[in-house]
């Protein structure tokens, strides 16, 4: 059989407040770039990463969107048929993760899930490298605690400038949304 016909497409989503790096995980993970520079997200983009999980090959399709409220019109048709949503906010500001719960039930709503509750989330504390970690706000216990309460989603604290827990942090998603598919 053609190893292309047996290719799983997995469709992920990131979300998350504007500059918490989303843009930047996603650079880092496929391109092994890193720029200072922000440059917002308009709309949304995705990237793909081929990668193998136990003998299967999978296609990850990685959704950017815009973390600005001024160029949220994704909508519904967009979200429907993701197989995992990476929520995305930054260690170093707190209103990056009071927002998470928002985004995460922005998402169920758009997306309506078959079963809303068993759907994979994955979230990515970002930034632990700022200040060398002297200027978070949002500690370790805080972020495990939120997604112990929401059905153990999978917690990795990422830099995406130092290239910290990138990869992990991806393979995780695949692996959930493969689970999922
Ligand atoms: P929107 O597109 O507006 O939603 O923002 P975003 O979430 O895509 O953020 P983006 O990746 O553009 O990053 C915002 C800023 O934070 C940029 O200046 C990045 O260089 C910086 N940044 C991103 N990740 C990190 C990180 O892990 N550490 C540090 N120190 N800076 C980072
Ligand atoms: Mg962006």
């Amino acid at each position: 059989m053609d190893p292309l016909r047996r290719r799983t497409l997995l469709k992920v989503i990131v979300l998350g407040d504007s500059g918490v790096g989303k843009t930047s995980l996603m650079n880092q993970y496929v391109y092994k770039k890193f720029s200072q520079q922000y440059k917002a997200t308009i709309g949304a983009d995705f990237v793909t990463k081929e990668l193998q999980i136990d003998d299967k090959l999978v296609t990850l399709q990685v959704w950017d969107t815009a973390g600005q409220e001024r160029f949220h019109s994704l909508g519904a048709a967009f979200y429907r048929g993701a197989d995992c949503c990476v929520l995305v906010y930054d260690v170093n500001v707190g209103k990056t993760f009071e927002s998470l719960s928002n985004w995460r039930e922005e998402f169920l709503k758009q997306a309506d899930p078959a079963d809303p509750e068993a759907f994979p989330f994955v979230l990515l504390g970002n930034k632990i490298d700022v200040d060398g970690g002297h200027s978070r706000v949002v500690s370790e216990k805080r972020a495990n605690e939120w997604c112990a309460s929401r059905g153990n989603i999978p917690y990795f604290e990422t830099s995406a400038k130092e290239d910290y827990n990138v990869d992990e942090a991806f393979f995780c998603v695949a692996q959930a949304a493969l689970a999922s598919e």
